[in-house]
Formats: structure tokens, sequence, C-alpha cells
């Protein structure tokens, strides 16, 4: 029997090996992590993290061939193939602080495999790090290995969070780097078969390790680039009066172009696509690419821009002032599905709104109110951290209540920000909302969520991203 270990029971290792144990009855998929409490969590009813779907597959098959443990160097010393899909967050000091990948944990979890291994293993790089991490991994275990050999692959994971199970079950591709050497070779086959368990040879593309840790890299940097090149196409229909979802409709028909990933925003977030780019810049400018360091810095500019634009609209909107303005905020989350606030431009807009005096009223379905005091307290450095390894801060703020739903959050505000696309939004009762209110009643779309005619005739003064605006905004003070 094959014997899987992943180190690291996050958003990418616990799904990933969930499936694989449910789609390889005949492996055993053993999930570490060294923080115990996401791994009591993983054994619970309550799983640490909420992602549609993962209930069903993890009850499945937990306890017959998967299993959740803390007890990291017995399992790994017994894998066969061991998968490290720790946290690589960006530096927050040092050599390439703000830009290069924090590589601490990978280093450590690489140490700890020499340290402990008695047999060959399959070492497999999961989490998105630098390109040419394989290499330095690799140096750190053949250094100090005592005869045991290990084969480094690289196995970047496309999932996207909010439908982790479905991209998991049916994934675009399945890519694996390895070395071009025989038992490079043999290594690919080894995770290869693994995979065609339920994935079409077809889909399952081999590279050279290289190809694979950048191709991560280049996927996430391209995603980003399409928003915010449609984020800056949006300020542009603002000031001329096209309308972005029909620019982007009219595009997206262009097959070259395709008609996914281009619904304009209040700007990406996510722990992937700012962390990415920052990586990529910093291996530019390491590589002396000062150019195009430049291009993809532009493509997280263009996002900070879209928030700061966002905000500005609020406040110059209600008569350049929100001070002592209750808003509402619905939705936290960096998108829909998934109760993670990594990077989620909520953070920037709820700043930028606080900075102006606001209060806020914030209600999302999944983030607890402890995460979004934290992240609203903390250092934008910290922000891409997973919650536990952020520094606590105990101290709340005073202008910001989270409450337990949408009525709650909006009753007395002045304004509603939309920050996260959450299919509830889209069904609330706006007109009880709007009795509610005081007025004018603001609505600040920064999803295109809701039905923009329909708020009109209740009386919302709306706000929508790269949507013609209401007469109202036009008069208002012009926003950079
Ligand atoms: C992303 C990649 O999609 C995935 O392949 C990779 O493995 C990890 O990074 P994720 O961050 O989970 O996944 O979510 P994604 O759906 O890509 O969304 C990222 C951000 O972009 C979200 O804030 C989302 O709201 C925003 N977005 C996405 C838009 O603003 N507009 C779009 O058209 C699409
Ligand atoms: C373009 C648009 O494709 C077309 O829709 C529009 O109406 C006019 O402009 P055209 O300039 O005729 O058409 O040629 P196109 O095939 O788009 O190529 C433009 C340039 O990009 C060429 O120099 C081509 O060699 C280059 N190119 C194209 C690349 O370098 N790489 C590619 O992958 C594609
Ligand atoms: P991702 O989104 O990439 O899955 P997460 O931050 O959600 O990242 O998960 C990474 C996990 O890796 C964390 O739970 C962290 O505790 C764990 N981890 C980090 N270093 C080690 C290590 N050396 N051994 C075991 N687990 C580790």
């Amino acid at each position: 029997m094959v014997k899987i270990c992943c180190i690291g029971a996050g958003y990418v290792g616990g799904p990933t090996m969930a499936v694989i144990a449910l789609k390889c009855p005949k492996i055993e998929v053993v999930v570490v992590d060294i923080f115990e409490p996401r791994i009591i969590a993983w054994n619970s009813d309550q799983l640490p993290i909420y992602e549609p779907g993962l209930d069903d597959v993890v009850k499945k098959c937990r306890g017959k061939n998967l299993f959740f443990s803390k007890d990291v160097e017995k399992h790994v010393a017994e894998a066969d193939i061991v998968f490290v899909s720790v946290n690589t967050p960006t530096k927050t000091q040092g050599l390439g602080a703000g830009k290069a990948a924090d590589l601490t944990y990978w280093e450590s979890a690489a140490r700890m495999i020499a340290d402990v291994s008695k047999s060959d293993k399959i070492v497999v790089e999961k989490s998105t790090v630098p390109v040419k991490t394989a290499e330095a991994i690799e140096k750190i275990l053949t250094h100090n290995s005592k005869g045991i050999n290990f084969q480094i692959l690289s196995n970047p994971e496309f999932l996207a969070e909010g439908t982790a199970i479905q991209d998991l079950f049916n994934p675009d591709r399945v890519l694996i780097g390895g070395r071009e050497t025989p038992e490079g070779q043999k290594a690919i086959q080894a995770l290869k078969d693994v995979y065609a368990h339920w994935v079409p040879a077809e889909r399952i593309i081999c590279t050279n390790l290289w190809s694979a840790e950048l191709s991560k890299l280049a996927a996430n940097a391209f995603l980003a680039q399409r928003i915010s090149s449609v984020n800056a196409m949006s300020a542009l229909c603002e000031a001329t009066g096209a309308d972005v979802s029909e620019v982007s409709h009219a595009i997206g028909k262009d097959t070259r172009i395709g008609p996914k990933f281009l619904n304009a925003s209040v700007g990406f977030g996510g722990s992937c696509f700012q962390k990415d780019i920052l990586n990529l810049v910093y291996i530019c400018e390491c590589n002396g690419l000062s150019e195009v360091a430049n291009y993809w810095k532009q493509v997280v500019q263009v996002n900070e821009y879209q928030k700061t634009r966002f905000v500005n609209r609020v406040v110059s909107s209600m008569f350049n002032t929100v001070s002592g303005k209750k808003i509402a905020i619905l939705g936290f989350a960096f998108k829909k599905d998934t109760g993670d606030t990594r990077e989620t431009p909520a953070i920037g807009v709820c700043q930028g709104l606080l900075g102006d005096k606001a209060i806020l009223s914030i209600y999302d379905p999944q983030v607890p109110q402890e995460l979004i005091q934290r992240d609203l307290s903390m250092h934008k450095s910290e922000l891409d951290k997973p919650p536990h390894l952020r520094p606590m801060n105990s101290v709340a703020i005073e202008q910001v209540t989270c409450v337990g739903d949408a009525y709650e959050a909006t009753k007395g505000a002045h304004g509603i920000c939309i920050l996260t696309e959450w299919d509830e939004f889209k069904t609330l009762d706006y007109k009880k909302i709007y009795n509610n209110m005081n007025k004018p009643a603001f609505v600040f779309d920064g999803r295109n969520l809701v039905d923009i005619d329909k708020l009109r005739q209740i009386g919302f003064i709306v706000y929508s991203i790269g949507k013609p605006l209401d007469a109202w905004l036009k008069d208002m003070p012009a926003v950079a």
C-alpha cells in the first residue's frame, strides 16, 4: 500500500488530500500539522475551513484511509510520498521584505524530512514557492540524507477556494514537474499514477521542475492581471458612461480572450494573487529584469487603486465626509463561499472608511467577529498569514461592530457597501432595508450584485463598479 503524508493541514493540504483519499481507496493518506487545534478540528464535525462539499468527502474517508495527526515526524518517516503544503507568506523583514516569499516553514519542513527519513521518498512541492525552491530543498535533503534517495517534484495546486472540491474532482490540468533523470521520471510516474485514478491522462502535464514552479506563478499573475485590466476599464467606464458588464461581455466573446474572470470588482483578494505577483516581481528584479518586474507590479498597483477609488467614491458621494456615519459592510471574505479573509479587499476598504471616522457595522455569513476585528487592527504586512499565525491584538476597534445579519447591519445606516458577492445579498428585502436607513440612503456595490434599477426605484442612490453613474454621483467631486 502506498503511503502519502501531507505536511500542512491548511486550505490546500486538507481538501487536496481528502480528495486523493476518496479517489484512491488503496492509498493511505495522513495529513499532519504542527498546529494542534487545526488537527483537532479536522478530526471533529466542525472542520477548520469552510468549503462546499468538503464535509462529505472527509466523512466518507476519515478513519478509513484518511487521517489527520499532529504526529508529524512519525507519519513523514512512514510515507513513500511526502507532500509539503506549508504556508509561504511574503517576507515582512530583511532581504526582499514585502516581496520575496518567506520560506522559513518550508525550510524547517525539509530539514525535518531529512532528519526523520529512513527510506527513499518522493517529496512533492505543493505550496506556491519561488522558482528554484525545489533546487534549494533538494540541496537541504541531499546534504542531510544519510544515503537516502530523495526525489523532488513540483506539483502546484490550482484549486480556487469556494470551489475546491469541484476543482479537485475535475481539474483543468494537473501539472507535475521533475528532474529529467531516470529517477526523476520514475518519481513523476509514481505521482501520475496517483492522479490517474480519476484525472484523464491528457490532462496530466509533465514538465521540468522550473517550468512547473514558474507556471503556478504565471497562472496566478495572468488571472490577477485580467481582473486588474477589467478593473482599470471600470474606472474608464464610469468616466465615459460605458457599462463595464457590457464591455466584458463583448470582449469575452472573442475566443482568444474568453468570457471567464472578467468581473469588475472592488479588487481581488485571497492568499495567492498578490503574494505570487510580488514573488514574481522579486524574481525578475533579482535577475536584472526591471522592465518585466515593473509590468507585473502594475497589476498590484491597479488593485490598490481600485480599493482606494471605491473608498473615495463612498466618501465623496456622502458630502465628502463619513465621520460619525454608520456604514453597513455586507461581506468581508475575499470572495463568496469561503470564510477566508487573507488579503480581502474588505480590509483596505474598511480601513479607508475608518480613516475617515466612519462607524462600521459588518456582516459576513462565514467570517467570525474575532477575525474581522483582528484583521482590521493589523498591520498590512501581516495580512496574508493564516489567522492563527497573526499576532493577537486584543484591542477591539470601537468604531466597528460585527452583527449576525444584513438587516441589523443596515438598520439606521447612511450607506451600504457590498464587498463580497454572497448569494444571500441578492435576495435581501431591500425595500425593508431602505425604510430602516437614514436618507438619502446609498448602496455602493463593489461586486455588481444588485439590480440597480430596482434599487433606484425603491429610492436608493446606487453606485456599482464600472456602471453609468447616478445623476447624484455625477454632481459630486471627481474621484481620483
Ligand atoms: C486563485 C486561483 O484562481 C487558483 O487557481 C489558485 O490555485 C489560487 O488562487 P482563489 O484565490 O481561491 O484562487 O480565488 P479566485 O476565484 O481566483 O479569486 C481571487 C480573487 O479575485 C477574489 O477576491 C475574487 O473575488 C476576485 N475576482 C475573481 C474578481 O474580482 N473578478 C473575477 O472575475 C474573478
Ligand atoms: C488584430 C486583432 O487580432 C483583430 O481582432 C483586430 O481587428 C485588428 O488587430 P492583426 O493586427 O491583423 O489583428 O493581427 P493579430 O493576429 O492580432 O496579430 C497582431 C500581432 O501580434 C502580430 O504582430 C502577431 O505576430 C503578434 N502576436 C499574436 C504574437 O506575437 N503572439 C501571439 O500569440 C499572437
Ligand atoms: P495554504 O493556504 O497554502 O494551505 P495554510 O496557511 O492554510 O496555507 O496552511 C499551512 C499549514 O501548514 C498551517 O496550518 C501550518 O500550521 C502548517 N505548517 C507550517 N509549517 C509546518 C511544519 N514544519 N510542520 C507541519 N505543519 C506546518
